[in-house]
């Protein structure tokens, strides 16, 4: 059995200045980004690199139009370098820009086409969540088959993660919350995922303790308080990364999808709204297996005796920093109570594998039934 891999060399910076200096960053260069990043901290530092806004080829997370679009724009250039500076859905698209072919992105999804790389990834977050920096997989909407797919694959690693800061400082509150939650199931669905060992471990466990332990300090300090411990969680999300990179992820984000794609709610929000239901759902299927460690850790961290019931506790503080609501706000009609449960069957068995124990087919529909 594989324990770990990491293939990214990982840096940090103070600032884009610095890493731009360091890397040498300029002609031959392609840069995915947001035209904000751009203006703000980019243009002055990359002179001569080439740069593509992703917002400029559509709104909201990447579909596969979105990427051949982009994809097209290369042609005839030949780049030596992706440098993607961005959220999850830059990430996502960059990872499909260093492959070296002529065919659509769907048949790189289904694999239609090799998977060949062709030019250097680097890949510098500007969330506090995804982890994506230090994973293998690209995850796009795919228009003509109305749901997300996943492509897997080691040549789709970054050469280099790179951790800046001044680029996450900005993040407004609600961001920082949501894609840290994200950040944290992803710590959480490892460290009770089957193929989690010794190995990924250290990294979910002390990704726990920077995540939670910063919300704790912020619930006392207030929202502002976050700039103070913005690293922690740039180094928790990346911890996060590596631990759920090795082990994959499970129900939280299975169940989140459907939501995700039907009401366009953004990927760290939806999986807020799953996380300590599906976790009751765990408890009462085996109370005696890794969760009992795991409520051990999170009581250690909130400051709460191991007998209390640790997911109402963790909700009060999750509430606390951002009020979740109910399915339905989101547009989520009644009868999707058991569309999305059928659709989690059908399509989601690759993350379901990844569960801390098994969920039957009513148990799912009464998560989303207690959330609706
Ligand atoms: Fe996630």
């Amino acid at each position: 059995m594989k324990m770990l891999q990491l293939k990214p060399k990982i840096f940090r910076f103070d600032s884009f200045a610095d890493f731009s200096v360091f890397f040498k960053a300029g002609a031959g260069d392609l840069v995915l980004t947001n035209e904000f990043l751009h203006d703000s901290f980019l243009k002055p530092a990359a002179a001569g690199a080439d740069f593509l806004f992703q917002e400029k080829y559509g709104a909201g997370e990447p579909s596969d139009s979105m990427i051949d679009e982009i994809r097209g724009e290369m042609k005839g250039k030949d780049y030596r370098r992706v440098i993607a500076v961005g959220g999850g859905s830059v990430i996502d698209i960059a990872k499909l820009l260093v492959l070296d072919a002529e065919c659509s992105t769907l048949d790189l999804f289904e694999r239609r086409a090799p998977l060949e790389k062709k030019r250097e990834l680097i890949i510098i977050p500007t969330t506090c969540g995804t982890g994506s920096e230090v994973t293998n997989i690209s995850i796009a909407e795919i228009k003509s088959k109305n749901t997300k797919m996943g492509l897997a694959d080691d040549v789709l690693l970054a050469d280099y993660a790179v951790l800046i800061p001044e680029l996450v400082r900005g993040l407004p509150y609600r961001f920082f919350i949501t894609s840290s939650i994200d950040a944290l199931i992803h710590a959480i669905e490892s460290y009770v995922s089957p193929k989690s060992n010794p190995y990924t471990e250290l990294f979910s466990v002390k990704a726990i303790e920077l995540i939670l332990g910063g919300y704790t300090d912020l619930s006392e300090n207030g929202p502002e308080y976050r700039l103070e411990i913005i690293e922690d969680f740039m180094t928790g999300s990346n911890f996060a990364g590596i631990a759920f990179g090795n082990t994959g992820v499970g129900a939280v984000h299975a169940l989140s999808y459907p939501l995700g794609a039907a009401c366009h709610v953004p990927h760290g929000e939806a999986n807020y709204q799953f996380f300590t239901e599906v976790f009751r759902a765990y408890s009462r299927r085996n109370p005696e297996g890794k969760i009992k460690s795991l409520n051990s850790i999170l009581a250690g961290i909130l400051g709460v005796p191991e007998e209390s019931d640790i997911y109402a506790e963790l909700s009060r503080l999750l509430d606390r920093l951002l009020p979740r609501k109910p399915l339905k706000e989101y547009g989520m009609k009644e009868a999707d109570i058991e569309l999305y449960t059928d659709n989690v069957i059908k399509t989601q068995q690759r993350l379901l594998a990844n569960n801390y124990a098994d969920l039957s087919r009513e148990e799912i529909r009464d998560i989303y039934k207690a959330l609706y």
